[in-house]
């Protein structure tokens, strides 16, 4: 088979209103709805398995899957990638084509409001190639269960005309490899992921796998990074590669523009504080959820909603983006009554047990509606 890419991407609006996020500097925000992020992605995407750090298990998993492939010469089984934003699912989408030297789709669950959104996409499909929907949990009920005999029969049912006249006609289409791309794998109906053979959940990566990442990169980037910075901004980058990479290119900027070019270890913390990142990789956005749970819902528990509404962010831009590091580090919980702040979040602001329990004391009980049951 031809070793060609072709990667197509949506050129039209998708019908659901976009997704809020945080802004630039923000890890996650489905990187298909900001170009920039998309731009800059591109650039420092690795382009083979080979040049994928961390994620071993996984990276291990899917060379197996890929050798076997290529020995029968069979289509790859549908895959599911799910994870927080910004740790791989589309780098690991994009080099598992390049891997098997086939093509590639690209679309996305916001783009596709209706069943004839996606048809080109399955017609287009030549044998063996990869189909990666981005966010495929938000793929409405009628396009899912027209992806259903594509996924399983490689047929679609396309219905033409309406009430007596309606007639179903069936249209083979060739076999083809499924990835679906998301950060919310709970979402997912379970006969849709049920159709996935293979799921892999992507996981972040530790400090000395950023470290490398963003060494790799300052060297595609042409920029000289001291060892010592390198690990400087790994720690402060949240587990994720994306931010790993926002970071680097945000230091040789302010290398650039400040001192002769080189990202020391002096010249990396300048720049990081200067974009609000603490020592734990906390920015305005964590601190500002933090804050709000301590000073308005005195420490939790409180509903990820209520939060949403006190700091003006959707819930779902919360939890993406802002919760999965915060539980991970142990600066919050989650308990069936909602978000508390932890002891080591307390000390990390500075705010002694004693004032968050006078808090406490004075608004000891949050309303109902700032709860949530989960
Ligand atoms: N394992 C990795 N090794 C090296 N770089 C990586 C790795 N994973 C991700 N990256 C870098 O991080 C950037 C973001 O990754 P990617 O776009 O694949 O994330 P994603 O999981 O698809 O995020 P989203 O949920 O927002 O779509 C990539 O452009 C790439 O440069
Ligand atoms: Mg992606």
């Amino acid at each position: 088979m031809a070793r060609k890419t072709t990667i197509r991407n949506d050129d039209e609006e998708p019908d659901e209103p976009k997704r809020p996020t945080l802004g630039g500097d923000n890890a996650g925000a489905g990187n298909f709805e900001d170009p920039n992020q998309q731009r800059f992605d591109d650039e420092l995407r690795p382009s083979k398995l080979e040049d994928v750090v961390g994620q071993i298990a996984v990276v291990e998993r899917l060379k197996i899957l890929l050798e076997a492939t290529k020995k029968r010469k069979e289509p790859l089984g549908h895959l599911l990638l799910d994870g927080p934003p910004g740790l791989g699912k589309t780098t690991l989408a994009t080099v598992i084509p390049r891997e098997l030297g086939t093509e590639l789709q690209i679309t996305a669950g916001p783009s596709l409001g209706a069943p004839k959104d996606l048809l080109p996409y399955l017609t287009n499909a030549s044998y063996g190639s990869v189909l990666l929907i981005d966010e495929i949990h938000r793929l409405p009920p009628t396009v899912e269960e027209f992806l259903y005999p594509a996924m399983e029969d490689f047929r679609i049912d396309i219905t033409l005309g309406d009430g007596l006249n309606a007639r179903t006609i069936n249209m083979k289409l060739q076999p083809f490899t499924l990835i679906g791309a998301t950060t919310r794998s709970g979402m997912l109906t379970a006969p849709l992921r049920d159709r996935f053979v293979n799921r892999e959940h992507l996981d972040f990566y530790t400090t000395s796998e950023l470290s490398t990442i963003i060494t790799r990169n300052s060297n595609k980037l042409r920029t000289e990074i001291a060892p010592e910075a390198a690990h400087e901004i790994a720690i402060r980058s949240r587990g994720t590669p994306r931010k790993a990479n926002n970071w680097l290119r945000w230091t040789r900027d302010f290398a650039d523009a400040r001192a002769n070019g080189k990202i020391t270890l002096e010249v990396a913390r300048a720049a990081l504080k200067m974009k609000g990142v603490d020592d734990a990789g906390l920015e305005e956005q964590d601190r500002r959820y933090l804050e709000t749970i301590i000073s308005v819902f005195s420490g939790g528990p409180a509903g990820v909603q209520a939060v949403g509404h006190t700091l003006n962010i959707p819930a779902d831009t919360l939890e993406d983006e802002v919760e999965p590091f915060l539980l991970r580090e142990g600066f919050i919980q989650r308990t069936p009554r909602g978000r508390m702040v932890t002891a080591k979040a307390l000390a990390h602001l500075g705010v002694s047990q004693k004032s968050k329990s006078k808090t406490t004391k004075s608004n000891s009980d949050p309303p109902a509606d700032q709860r949530e049951l989960f």
